[in-house]
């Protein structure tokens, strides 16, 4: 066991885990937030997508302790003030998920994508983006709506066919 500590949405945390305990399975099980979840054990779903130090990374893919001493934000995180983040809020009005269990990492996909290509972001870019998130449902047309909606509302990006 080792002492992990790292800053998660905005608190110092710290933990014992073992060496070989993976970034995501620390949130879940160490930290209790289980808003990040686990769809696969093959980095292929994206449904584990955190922030690290502002990018956009699959939680299962690194070992927690090669997260100590990183600023990490999960979903829980992204809301502040209790207010929705705005991407959050696009996927409620514009019905971006069906069953929901992809729509966190979507949703931190799609935050940090908007953040890194702001008003630049078209449909294209959005599905290619997305190549690493599995919407089991197949729900991808309000996903990608969603994204652009957010964006449009973030500082402007192309709005999605109807
Ligand atoms: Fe990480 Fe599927 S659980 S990519």
């Amino acid at each position: 066991m080792t002492s992990i500590t790292m800053t998660v949405n905005g608190r110092e945390v710290s933990a014992d885990a073992e060496d070989r305990t993976l970034l995501v399975e620390f949130l879940r099980d160490n930290l209790g937030l289980t808003g990040t979840h686990v769809g696969c054990d093959t980095s292929q779903c994206g449904a584990c997508v955190v922030h690290i130090d502002g990018a956009a990374v699959k939680a299962c893919t690194m070992l927690a302790a090669q997260a100590a001493g990183s600023d990490v934000t999960t979903i829980e995180g992204l809301a502040g003030g209790g207010e929705l983040h705005p991407v959050q809020k696009a996927f409620h009005e514009n019905h971006g998920l069906q069953c929901g269990f992809c729509t966190p990492g979507m949703i931190m996909a799609a935050t940090e994508m908007i953040n890194r290509h702001g008003a630049s972001l078209d449909e294209k870019m959005v599905r290619a983006e997305l190549d690493g998130n599995i919407c089991r449902c197949t729900g991808y047309h309000n996903i990608v709506k969603s994204i652009l909606a957010a964006a449009a509302e973030m500082g402007g990006a192309q709005q999605a066919a109807e």
